[in-house]
């Protein structure tokens, strides 16, 4: 189960105190969300041994990496810099695994500190094999099947780049020998917003590509794990889909003799829910009787860019003193000069407006988007029409806010212009 817990910014006086002290657009973070989250993530069923990683794509500021940091997570990091991110708010390189499109440069100083990477491409093999023969080697595979909340969050099968392709094993294990590398962890992930089904099916798979590698000691399940957002979207069950995988791994090493260690890596499922964009209505407009009534906020793609890519859905609340006598069927946009700055898009289809009824708005209302804890702060197209970057607050554990992220100024937009 995800935490049980209501994040408390859905105590809309709590919002509006935030709102007032910090300013709009803010997001706001539950620490107590983000901590009932973490345990459910350390409670996965395992055989013989868990590693929780925080895929920090999802949330990557520093008080949340601490945060996760000190709870005993370690890091996936998909590019350089993040691990570099990591580290400077100091989790140790040995904690932190890379899985990522493109390698940094610096790759070869990064191993010798410690970092621990999967290869994602046969070249990406070659290269550690170049920097550290010898060396202890991670190979993330596509297994040949995915499944994601959307085609674009689908990352596994045959239209998808990330992992080497399963067919490929001859590939490796040559690349494997020529470097006298040891492949020590077999790693996939398949999707975000994942089929628990699917993501079932894939993980049992698994244990075939370990077999095809006697020296492989972990198996690192990747995330995905879905989160409901919406009242009537479900939230995977860490227990439901982790029972059945630990069976797998007793089965597995009753046969073998082998006690493989489990790592699984979720981002949203440790943060989408622990956070919100706290906005303001910055106007009220209206196309006509034929048309739609809308509703301007000051914040949008900037902020949360996932309804536009995704059509993904966010709950909406306005704050309002008292409760409103009407309500009304709204289309809510975004601050920027751009037809697809939608809030609230059809499901799954950014090309179509869905209008959700919401009490009757008035400039100057307070809003929160729920469920904006994951791939919104981290995922932006910032900067676009010159916004710039908003705060982050972190409802501490005793219930004070603390700016986590300071409002960006706008001088720092064009800093680097010469
Ligand atoms: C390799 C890897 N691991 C973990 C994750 C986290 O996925 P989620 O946020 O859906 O749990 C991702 C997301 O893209 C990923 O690419």
């Amino acid at each position: 189960m995800a935490s049980s817990i209501q994040p408390r910014f859905l105590d809309f006086s709590i919002s509006r105190q935030i709102a007032e002290a910090f300013g709009t657009p803010l997001y706001v973070y539950d620490q107590q969300t983000l901590e009932a989250n973490a345990a459910a993530v350390l409670a996965f069923p395992h055989a013989f041994g868990l590693t929780a990683r925080y895929a920090m794509k999802a949330a990557p500021n520093a008080a949340i990496l601490k945060l996760f940091g000190g709870l005993g997570f370690h890091i996936d990091a998909s590019s350089g810099h993040e691990a570099h991110r990591a580290m400077a708010a100091g989790i140790e390189a040995h904690k932190i695994s890379l899985s990522a499109q493109e390698l940094p440069a610096d790759l070869g100083e990064l191993l010798a500190a410690g970092m621990e990477m999967n290869a994602c491409s046969l070249a990406q093999l070659e290269r550690f094999g170049q920097l550290k023969p010898g060396g202890q080697v991670g190979i993330r595979i596509n297994p040949g099947a995915g499944s994601g909340g959307n085609n674009r969050t689908n990352v596994g099968g045959p239209s998808s780049s990330f992992g080497i392709w399963h067919e490929w094993i001859p590939q490796i294990k040559e690349i494997l020998e020529r470097y006298q590398l040891t492949g020590v962890r077999i790693h996939t992930h398949i999707g975000s917003g994942s089929d628990p089904e699917v993501w079932l099916k894939v993980a049992k798979m698994n244990f075939d590509l370990v077999r095809q590698f006697p020296d492989v000691h972990t198996l690192n399940l990747g995330g995905g794990y879905k989160v409901g957002r919406m009242p009537d979207e479900k939230t995977t069950d860490l227990q439901v889909v982790g029972q059945p995988v630990k069976a797998k791994f007793e089965e597995f090493a009753a046969e073998t003799g082998r006690k493989i260690h489990l790592e699984v890596e979720p981002g949203t499922f440790l943060v989408a829910n622990a956070g919100a964009l706290l906005s303001s209505v910055q106007d009220v407009v209206s196309t006509g009787s034929e048309g739609y009534d809308f509703i301007k906020l000051d914040s949008g793609m900037t902020e949360l860019l996932r309804p536009s890519i995704y059509g993904a859905q966010h709950p909406i609340h306005l704050l309002q003193e008292s409760a409103a006598a009407e309500e009304r069927d709204y289309v809510v946009v975004g601050h920027c000069c751009e037809s697809g700055d939608i809030l609230t898009p059809a499901p799954g289809d950014p090309e179509l407006l869905a209008p959700r009824q919401l009490p009757l708005a008035k400039i100057g209302d307070y809003c929160v988007i729920d469920g904006a804890g994951a791939y919104a702060s981290a995922m932006t197209p910032k900067h676009y029409n010159s916004y710039p970057e908003a705060a982050e607050v972190m409802l501490q554990t005793d219930g004070t806010p603390r700016l986590i992220r300071r409002r960006q100024k706008l001088e720092d937009i064009w800093a680097n212009e010469v």
